[in-house]
């Protein structure tokens, strides 16, 4: 086997000796790359962010900001990252780096104080920097407020604030930072960070990574990693990392065999068919945000609700639905959206439908070995359909109540109702009854009232430090109540 190696900021070097569970955080740090910080181990404050090159979805390669402090750095054997001491490039012997540009304009836009979440902040932006269609977006001349989508969340030169939504600042205050992120220009011709987005991303390196504390494996296929999964029943998968990295860093959780399944081309299609869409349970909600591009609304509404952008960028749907959580945002979302699961395992694939999948409390018919292989989502979709997730804060935070809601209205008539409910029992619910006390009916205050009272009866809501069962109660029935307002001109018109 060859030896496990990652090259960092141009450099390649082993992983070993690290522990197959040593996040890419210590081990940057480790090896003196102390730019890199830990603010919380949990993926909530964005000082670990550094740059990996993925497949893009517009280039060969996008440069991606992910939390060093989720991922294993066996799972980049073979791939290439950027911190933000390599973002600054080497000047004449003697002298000192020149800065980035958008460590330049952090610097003299005073986006900086203690510096603590800066190299964190700076990895960010830069993904954003290089992101190749935000140029696209940029206003021209002078004026900028007529710029293709530049309002208050994005900057006249196609800055998306959104792509720092994973990164706190506790000194300085956002509004230089947002200042520095809205002056950044277009990456220059002969930018090294430009020109290797022209190039292919590293192909995922098949690995076997063993030392004393476990092993961490990276098949090279789908039937290699059914084949390994009934070997070793006491095998944890691992996809983007994102709540197993939490895991592993706050509870103390350690597996002795670990099999990530987040590089399996099998797990990693996306595909439009005439009856359906099939997405692929190891693409990043990122990668799949940009490549649906709008074509399923719901999923367009989620995606931003979901987490941060750095969280996206590693998180994935199989993921979401492997932890069984009752508060996951997709299943509500899925459910409406009436998708099913392919489950693949050594025996072969069998398709269940979602609203069958779940049957406790983070408990669903995989059996043992199985892994979730993709998303399936019938077409025609929908055309009334809206997400709402209640949460204390608007970004990156998991939520109290979520409600998603697909409607079919013809003539100002309900002719079918789907709505998925999440925080609500101990999985994520269809609300049955209120898809039939809306389905036959006009679309009109009388019904949504009636269907309100039905939908605030849904579930078995509890209270904990979130919100009170009362108040998710409440909540479903103000979301209906919020989407007849949204919509009924829309559909009566
Ligand atoms: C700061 C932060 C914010 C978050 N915010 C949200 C939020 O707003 N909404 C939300 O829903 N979640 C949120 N999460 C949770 C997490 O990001 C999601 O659940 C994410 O989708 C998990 O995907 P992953 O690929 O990272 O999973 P991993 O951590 O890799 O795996 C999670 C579980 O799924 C299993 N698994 C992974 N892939 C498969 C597969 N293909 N087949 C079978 N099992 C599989 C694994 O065995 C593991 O048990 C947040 C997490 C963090 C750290
Ligand atoms: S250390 Fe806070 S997100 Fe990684
Ligand atoms: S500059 Fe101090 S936390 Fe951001």
């Amino acid at each position: 086997m060859v030896e496990a190696r990652i090259t960092v900021n141009g450099k390649s070097t082993p992983i070993s000796p690290a522990a197959p569970q040593t996040t890419v955080l210590d081990f940057l740090r480790d090896r003196g790359l102390t730019g890199t910080k830990e603010g919380c181990a949990e993926g909530e404050c964005g000082a670990c962010s550094v740059l990996v090159a993925r497949p893009g979805v517009n280039k060969p390669t996008d440069w991606v900001a992910v939390n060093a402090c989720l991922v294993p750095v066996a799972s980049l054997d073979g791939q290439e990252i950027v911190t933000s001491e390599g973002l600054a490039t080497a000047g004449e012997p003697g002298t000192a780096p020149a800065l980035h540009p958008v460590q330049e304009e952090m610097a003299v836009r005073g986006g900086s104080q203690c510096g603590y979440c800066t190299p964190g902040f700076v990895c960010s932006m830069a993904a954003e920097y290089y992101r190749p269609d935000r140029c696209a977006h940029a206003a021209t001349g002078t004026d900028a407020d007529a710029a293709d989508g530049h309002d208050a969340e994005h900057g006249p030169n196609g800055f998306d604030l959104h792509s720092l939504s994973g990164n706190l600042c506790r000194c300085t205050g956002y509004r230089p930072i947002r200042d520095a992120a809205f002056a950044v220009g277009a990456p220059t011709e002969d930018d090294p960070l430009a020109q290797r987005r022209e190039q292919s991303a590293p192909e995922p390196a098949a690995t076997e990574y063993t030392r004393d504390e476990g092993t961490f494996v990276r098949p090279g296929s789908l039937a290699d990693a059914v084949r390994l999964l009934r070997e070793r029943p006491d095998a944890v998968v691992v996809a983007g990392s994102t709540d197993w990295g939490v895991e592993v860093n706050i509870r103390s959780r350690r597996a002795d065999y670990v099999v990530a399944v987040d590089r399996l081309p099998e797990l990693r299609e996306l595909r439009v068919e005439s009856d359906h869409i099939e997405i692929g349970a190891a693409q990043t909600l990122t990668e799949i945000e940009r490549r649906l591009d709008g074509e399923v609304p719901l999923l367009a509404e989620l995606f931003p609700q979901f987490a941060s952008r750095l969280i996206r960028n590693s998180a994935t749907l199989g993921g979401n639905l492997g932890t069984g959580s009752p508060i996951g945002d997709s299943p509500p979302v899925l459910l409406a959206l009436e998708a099913s699961l392919v489950l693949a395992d050594a025996d072969g694939e069998r398709v269940v439908p979602l609203a069958d999948y779940f049957t406790g409390y983070r408990q669903s018919v995989r059996r043992p070995g199985e892994l979730i292989r993709a998303v399936r989502i019938p077409l025609p979709l929908s055309p009334v359909t809206a997400f709402h997730k209640i949460a204390k804060r608007r970004f990156d935070d998991i939520s109290s109540v979520a409600v998603a809601f697909a409607l079919d209205i013809e003539d100002g008539v309900v002719r079918k109702a789907r709505i998925g409910l999440g925080g609500v029992a101990a999985t994520p619910i269809r609300a049955l009854a209120t898809e039939a006390a809306l389905e036959g009916k006009p679309w009109v205050t009388e019904t949504v009232e009636a269907a309100a009272q039905v939908l605030q009866a849904q579930g078995t809501p509890m209270s904990d430090h979130r919100a009170s069962s009362e108040y998710r109660a409440a909540m479903l029935g103000q979301s209906l109540l919020k989407l007849h307002a949204q919509t009924r001109e829309a559909v009566s018109s």
